[in-house]
């Protein structure tokens, strides 16, 4: 007898006769809840938000993608809309390769360029080209977690080399390269790193660059930030200083907006390769509809405009949080000065829990990011990660206050 509509659970409930986790692949357990609990809070208007990496829609080209997107879908329409190359339509090779040269220097063959869905998937291609359950994987020490949740979801064995104020500490890499298995790679944000705001010193670049070849390990460089320093310049990308050794991941979505997922990747034609490989089974192409707008936004010289915009804007936004935290916090609480990109990375003293102050926070209206989730191992409890690039001035200098009177409170 067919089991009547009472007998099932409701769509979406839970199945009390059914433990489908139990079936679900080991990798799983390395979790996401902090991604998605970041995202969640994207649309929400009564709370201060500290918490994502977003940009500020101020900065998004309204006006031009109303005159792109329409002429783009009308009259060009066979490759807007429909399903492009692994590795990328033409025209956004051509664009991305053209804006490498431009902004990084070297020439790069247009042949030689993977257009990525955004930089989470050129960091999820990578750790499928690259990692065997067990590999080692070099990181900084905070990092971008998103980073660590793609290496943990291939199992490999993720370790963080610390930083000071310039950087990834480039004698604490030497000794972590000296001991034990070598790595596979070194995962690095050389410019306004997430979480930490901080950039990697024009000496220690070379040095990194030289001491990974001398290791025979892949050097993979993250530029989500590169573009976004406030005073409008660039340190050397690694990329340039090492292409034989260095992948380098980049994406649009700080720069343009998260709306279309796009990026890249360039580095030793071996691991684009292989990577182009891996993409044919998960997306098999990025969205040919953001390819062609990125193209032509790149064309047209529209980046150039909306950096204009972008820079000023968040110079001014971090100033109102570190002046906003110097009139605030109380004395043993310290954070970094950011020369670009959208993070502040704040210490507080030993006995600050920082997931612990998360619900109270919330229940007076501001949210952030705890920094544990940014390390491979214990640390980070009493850090916070604060993203000044969405909020307002007032909200900044308001969500601030009410932050550091919660800290105040539990000192
Ligand atoms: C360092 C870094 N890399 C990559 C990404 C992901 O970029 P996308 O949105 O293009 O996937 C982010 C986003 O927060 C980031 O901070």
């Amino acid at each position: 007898m067919p089991a009547s509509p009472t007998d099932s659970p409701p769509i979406g409930g839970t199945d009390p006769a059914r433990d489908w986790p139990a079936l679900f692949a080991r990798r799983t357990a390395h979790g996401g809840d902090e991604l998605t609990a970041i995202l969640s809070l994207a649309a929400s208007t009564d709370v201060i938000t500290f918490s994502g990496g977003f940009p500020a829609p101020e900065t998004f080209p309204v006006d031009v993608l109303q005159d792109l997107l329409p002429r783009l879908v009308k009259d060009d329409t066979a490759t807007a809309l429909q399903y492009s190359p692994t590795e990328g339509l033409p025209a956004a090779r051509e664009a991305v390769s053209a804006l490498l040269e431009q902004t990084q220097g070297p020439s790069v063959d247009p042949a030689a360029v993977l257009i990525t869905s955004g930089g989470i998937e050129g960091l999820q291609l990578l750790a499928r080209t690259m990692i065997d359950p067990g590999d080692r994987v070099i990181v900084e020490a905070p990092t971008y977690l998103g980073a660590i949740m793609a290496f943990a979801g291939f199992e490999a064995e993720v370790e963080g080399v610390p930083m000071d104020d310039d950087g990834l500490r480039v004698d604490a890499l030497e000794a972590a390269l000296a001991r034990g298995r070598p790595p596979k790679l070194l995962y690095v944000i050389p410019d306004h790193q997430n979480p930490s705001g901080r950039s990697l010193a024009d000496d220690r670049r070379r040095a990194v660059v030289d001491l990974c070849r001398r290791h025979g390990v892949l050097v993979v460089e993250d530029v989500a930030y590169r573009e976004l320093g406030f005073d409008g310049t660039a340190a050397t990308s690694l990329w340039s200083l090492g292409p034989d050794v260095v992948l380098q991941l980049g994406t649009f979505s700080k720069i343009l907006m998260p709306g279309v997922r796009l990026g890249w990747a360039v580095g030793p034609a071996a691991v684009v390769g292989a990577m182009t490989a891996a993409k044919q089974n998960s997306d098999q192409c990025a969205g040919a509809l953001g390819q062609v707008l990125m193209a032509e936004y790149l064309r047209g010289g529209h980046l150039a405009t909306t950096l204009d915009v972008a820079r000023p804007l968040y110079r001014s936004r971090a100033e109102t949080m570190l002046a906003a935290l110097e009139e605030h916090m109380p004395a043993g609480v310290t954070w970094t000065r950011p020369s670009g990109g959208f993070f502040v990375w704040l210490t507080a003293p030993e006995q600050i829990d920082a997931r612990a102050l998360l619900a109270p926070a919330g229940r007076l209206g501001v949210a952030y990011v705890p920094g544990a989730p940014f390390y491979t191992d214990l640390q980070g409890d009493n850090q916070f990660r604060l993203s000044f690039s969405r909020a307002d001035e007032a909200s900044i200098r308001e969500g601030i206050r009410r932050l550091a009177t919660l800290i105040r409170n539990e000192l």
